[in-house]
Order: structure tokens, then C-alpha cells, then sequence
């Protein structure tokens, strides 16, 4: 979704404003500006298309001198992305410049006020209004005007501004969309995401709900929507600077997958102390685990897809009854929550607008709530009562790879140690998964190094039209993410059916060349899987099988298979999910799509 950048301080804010831009096109966008004060006036410069076309325009920033502005990529949601319509937008005399992500639901009855008093709008957009209705509150003093605007809009916001009459501060303020304040010794910063002023501070502030943030060259003053000010806690971004940059990779994507070795490491081996598993974060007792009546899980995208993998696990081996939801769903549908229910919510940013309401739902329910999030500090970690972190890293490209796989693993910690203490499980058999658990890096690592050969099969179905993906139980889950990446990616139709579900309407779709992927590790389904790729091959279908290393005779029937080292039954998404990974990216890069930013997609849904 749209990224945010400001700076105010002693250097030129333009080439920053860029550089700040340039590492949140992960989210997403369709075009881009910036407004810079001059001395005298505000300058904005603004075009559809990429953020190139904008550095370009400016020089790399030269031709837009100042030292304080704000900068914007944005993700069309009212209006078409076009050079009108980009951020940032402007009061009518031009004094007042305003970025803005998120979406102010009523702003069309807002316009018409304005409009009915004189205001002429240039643009579609939502957040034109809230440049103009800070314009129509603003009588000298910026704060005043803010605090009125943010009692007037209802809906979400994350907001840069600046006032000509005041070129010595700028203001940011957020609700229900993310914002950062970064403190540095050339000068002050607001942004969407860390990536954006990593290289200029490691010193930040979470922007919470209804805050207002001020700052100047120096310092940085919070206050609440009363205008009191408030103390605000610094805290200290720890992430390796070169998390965020492509190392050599020709994308992140690869480079993410690549990271997955390490990053299920950092996630598993924290928890892993003297042959026990030990999540001190979730802060239940064994008699809380113990008394779990249902746990309900409920994400977006591919972390509802760890998700459905997670119910598999959950009650295969802890008997604790699961339910799996969408979050757009979860929050809408009266979920049914009783005493003793675990509500689980996962994300990688933490920052998923259906998510967070779907957590705050379950909250407002009376649930117990355990955010399973990627980024530290982010909304749906601060607002749920435990968090769990995967230690996934930064990740930029917009298909997930290296957080699914680390919430697969921080899911599989709580499967286990929940049947552990719920009696479920011997000291025999818990040391055989703990053993399995910490084979899991070193075994997606062999998977990866079998790259060449997915990337030549994966270049002989660039002109593919459908792909459908078909597994059991667990192996269902994982076509289903398998199946999300090609099409995020590939923009090849892609389906992911149980294969049990095929003869029910979807075999008529297969003809000859049709490719299927069979994803068949539970050796309880293998025969029943194997059955329905016979199926689908007899009508012409060619088979792309990913199996466990012994089932050898699977390639009868399949045309091509994948073997996958050994683990235990309930961990095989783990390893399954890495050649479908690298299918979907060399079949991206061997269409000559950009593959980390796809279109129509965003990396943060902060909007619903
Ligand atoms: O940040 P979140 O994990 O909450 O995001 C959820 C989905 O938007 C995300 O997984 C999306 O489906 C990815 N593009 C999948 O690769």
C-alpha cells in the first residue's frame, strides 16, 4: 500500500525523500511525488508510473531544493492512478501539502461541505479532502487545524504535512495505518516501514493511534489528539542494514528464499533450550494449556495458508479443536467465542488492516489473543496480549517466502509443546520431532540447491494458461500457497484443490498439457493421491509430482517429481513449499515479469 517519507533537518530533503521511497516500492504503487519547501513556497513534483519516472523529473531530487518535504508512493484506491491523482495534494493557495495512506471513509460528504463552500478539488481522491479541510480549519495554528481534521474524518490515516507558514516543522499523525518517527543527527524523519531511514537512524518512535508527531531539524514533540503532549519511548532498530538491500541477488525474492535456512534457524533455535521447547512469550501456565477448549486462527494471503496448515497440525497433535479464517471473514461473521478459546492471529507486518480489526474483534470477545508477526513493534503486535516474533527478518519482495516459512515453524513450537503438556506426546517421541525440527534448515537448504533443474522446468510452462495444484490434509494446505505464489507472481490462472475434491467439477477443466502439481508427503493419503494424479493424467494432464524420497514409484504415474528429504509427517510443508517457491520465481523471471513487485499488489494491506 502507499509509502510514506518525510524529513526535516540540515541536509537537501528531496534526494532523501527519493532514497526513503525507493525502499518501500515493495508495498506497492502506481505513482509517486514529493513536496519540498523551498524557503519560500512548497514545491510538489508528482507523475504516474514508477518512482524512476519522478528522479527523473527532479534530477535525482536536485531540481527541488529544501530541506524539509514529504514523499509519497501511492496505491490507487480512489481514483485512478494518474499524475493528478499521485500525493501529495494541496490546499487551494498551495500552502498546506499533505501525504496521506489509508482511506477516509467519509470523505465525499466531506467534499460536498467543502465544495458547497467554494473549495475547488482537482483531484479523485480521498485525501485531497483532508488538505482541504485542514486549509479551512488552519488560522494560524497548524495543531489546532490537525486535532479539528482528525475529530471530522472517519476511516484510517497516516499522514505527512507540511505549512508553508511553519517550514520549521513538519507534523505526521496515524490512525489504523503505520507510522514511524526517526531521530538522527542530520535531522528528523516519518516513514511507512524502517527500510525507508535505516541508513539514516536507528532510533525511532511507533506512532500509536490518534498521535501526532512534530518535528523540527533537532527534535521531535509527541501529543495526543487533546494536544497534550506525551513521552514517547525510543526504541532501537537492531536489523542489519544489508537486510534490506539485495546482496547481489537479481531479486529479493531469491534472496529471501535463499535467507530461509537462517531464518528458520533464528526462529526455532530461541525456543529450543536443554531439549525442551520454551516459548516464554505466550505466558501461559501448563494448567491454561491444559484447560484450551479451541483455538481459532485467522490471517490473510499466505499467513491463512500457514493457517491451514496450523489446524493440521495443531489437532493432529494436540487434540485441541482448530478453526482456520479469513480475517476479512473472522470479523464480520459473529465468531462464536468461548471461555478458553486461543485466538491466533499471523502476519508478517503486523500492519494487515483485516487482520488487526479481526484481532481486535477477538479481543473486544473476550478471547485470549497470540499475534504470530514478522515486524517488531508493528500494530498487531503492540495490540495483541501475547506476541510470538518470527525472526524472519525485513522482507521486501511482495510474495511471502522466508515469514511463511518461519510462522510454519513458530506454529509447529506450539503444537508440540502444547501435546507435550496435554500428555499427548512420549519423551521419546517429543525428542524425535525436536530432533526433526532442527533438521529442517539444512534440509530446505539441499531443496534449494536444486534450483537449475525447477528453473528448466519451470521455463518449459511460461506460456502456461492453468495450473492446478492438488494435495490431502496437510498436502492441501501447501497447494494452496504453492498455488498463490505462481499466480501472484506468474499471472498464470492458478487453482489449488483437495485432491479428493477434483472429480466434483474441476477435472473438467484439465486437457492435454494442462499442468498439475500432486503434492503427496503423508504416507496415510499417498495411495489416495496417487489415484487422482492417475485421474488427471488420463485426461491428458502433465504431472509435476513432489513427494517423499522413498515413494520412488510415484514416477509411473507423474511426469516429473520432486523428492523431499525426510521429516516428520506434520513438518513436510517445510520443505514442499521450497521447489514450489522456486517454480513460481523462475517462472516470473522467465516471463521477464518484475517479480518482487507484481502488478496490482501490495505488500502491507493497510487498507481493507
Ligand atoms: O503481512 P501479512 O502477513 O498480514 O500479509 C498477508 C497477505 O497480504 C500476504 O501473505 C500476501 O498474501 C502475500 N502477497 C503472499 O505472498
Amino acid at each position: 500500500m502507499c509509502g510514506i517519507v518525510g524529513y526535516i533537518g540540515k541536509k537537501q530533503a528531496a534526494p532523501i525523500l527519493l532514497d526513503g521511497l525507493s525502499k518501500l516500492e515493495y508495498r506497492g504503487y502506481d505513482s509517486a511525488g514529493m513536496a519540498v519547501y523551498d524557503g519560500k513556497m512548497i514545491h510538489v513534483q508528482k507523475s504516474a508510473g514508477r518512482l524512476k519516472t519522478l528522479d527523473e523529473q527532479t534530477h535525482g531530487g536536485d531540481t527541488m531544493p529544501g530541506m524539509s518535504g514529504v514523499g509519497h508512493t501511492r496505491w490507487a484506491t480512489h481514483g485512478v492512478p494518474s499524475d493528478i491523482n499521485a500525493h501529495p495534494h494541496y490546499n487551494t493557495d498551495e500552502t498546506i501539502a499533505v501525504v496521506h495512506n489509508g482511506i477516509i471513509e467519509n470523505y465525499l460528504k466531506l467534499k460536498k461541505k467543502l465544495a458547497a463552500k467554494g473549495c475547488k478539488f482537482r483531484s479523485d481522491t480521498d485525501t485531497e479532502v483532508v488538505a482541504m479541510l485542514l486549509d479551512y480549519y488552519y488560522h494560524g495554528d497548524p495543531m489546532e487545524a490537525i486535532v479539528k481534521v482528525m475529530h471530522r474524518v472517519e476511516g484510517s490515516y497516516a499522514l505527512g504535512i507540511i505549512f508553508a507558514d511553519h517550514p520549521e516543522v513538519l507534523y505526521a499523525v496515524r490512525k489504523d495505518s503505520p507510522l514511524i518517527v526517526g531521530k538522527g543527527k542530520d535531522g528528523c524523519y516519518i516513514a511507512s516501514d524502517v527500510p525507508a531511514i535505516l541508513r539514516y537512524t536507528r532510533k525511532v518512535y511507533y506512532l500509536q493511534n490518534e498521535e501526532i508527531a512534530v518535528l523540527s531539524d533537532e527534535a521531535v514533540h509527541f501529543y495526543n489528539i487533546d494536544s497534550e503532549e506525551i513521552e514517547k519511548e525510543q526504541k532501537t532498530i537492531e536489523w542489519d542494514i544489508n537486510a534490506a538491500e539485495k546482496g547481489g541477488y537479481e531479486y529479493f525474492m531469491l534472496k529471501e528464499m535463499n535467507e530461509q535456512p537462517k531464518t528458520v534457524t533464528d526462529t526455532l533455535n530461541p525456543r529450543l533450550k536443554n531439549g525442551d521447547i520454551v516459548i516464554e512469550e505466550l505466558g501461559m501456565s501448563d494448567e491454561e494449556i491444559r484447560s484450551l477448549r479451541k483455538i481459532h486462527i485467522v490471517a490473510c494471503g499466505s499467513a491463512y495458508h500457514t493457517g491451514i496448515t496450523g489446524k493440521y497440525v495443531l489437532e493432529g497433535l494436540s487434540r485441541i479443536q482448530v478453526e482456520t479464517d479469513l480475517a476479512s471473514e473472522f470479523r464480520y461473521r459473529d465468531p462464536i467465542i468461548e471461555k478458553g478459546t486461543l485466538v491466533i492471529i499471523i502476519s508478517q507486518s503486523g500492519e494487515t488492516a483485516d487482520s488487526l480489526a479481526a484481532l481486535r474483534e477477538a479481543k473486544k470477545r473476550g478471547a485470549l489473543t497470540l499475534g504470530i508477526v514478522n515486524v517488531v513493534g508493528s500494530s498487531i503486535a503492540r495490540e495483541a496480549d501475547r506476541v510470538m516474533y518470527t525472526w524472519a527478518g525485513p522482507e521486501i519482495a511482495v510474495a511471502t517466502t522466508k515469514a511463511y516459512t518461519a510462522q510454519l515453524i513458530a506454529l509447529y513450537l506450539l503444537a508440540v509443546k502444547f501435546a507435550k503438556i496435554r500428555g499427548l506426546l512420549d519423551e521419546r517421541a517429543f525428542a524425535s520431532m525436536i530432533k526433526d525440527l532442527k533438521a529442517i534448515p539444512a534440509q530446505i537448504q539441499m531443496l534449494l540447491a536444486n534450483k537449475e533443474n525447477i528453473q528448466r522446468f519451470a521455463n518449459r510452462y511460461l506460456a502456461a494458461k492453468d495450473v492446478f495444484f492438488i494435495g490431502r490434509g496437510i498436502d492441501y494446505a501447501i497447494s494452496l500457497e504453492g498455488s498463490l505464489k505462481l499466480k501472484e507472481i506468474s499471472y498464470i490462472h492458478s487453482e489449488a484443490y483437495a485432491a479428493g475434491e477434483l472429480k466434483h467439477g474441476t477435472i473438467s477443466l484439465i486437457e492435454e498439457g494442462t499442468l498439475v502439481t500432486a503434492v503427496s508427503t503423508q504416507e496415510d493419503l499417498y495411495k489416495k493421491t496417487l489415484s487422482n494424479i492417475v485421474e488427471v493424467r488420463t485426461r491428458g494432464a502433465f504431472v509435476m509430482a513432489v513427494t517423499n524420497e522413498d515413494n520412488t514409484e510415484i514416477e509411473k504415474a507423474a511426469d516429473y517429481v520432486i523428492y523431499l528429504p525426510k521429516t516428520n509427517r506434520f513438518f513436510t510443508n517445510s520443505l514442499a513449499i521450497i521447489p514450489l517457491q522456486l517454480f513460481s520465481y523462475y517462472v516470473s523471471v522467465g516471463k521477464g515479469l518484475d517479480v518482487d513487485k507484481p502488478r496490482n499488489l501490495a505488500k502491507s494491506v493497510t487498507v481493507e
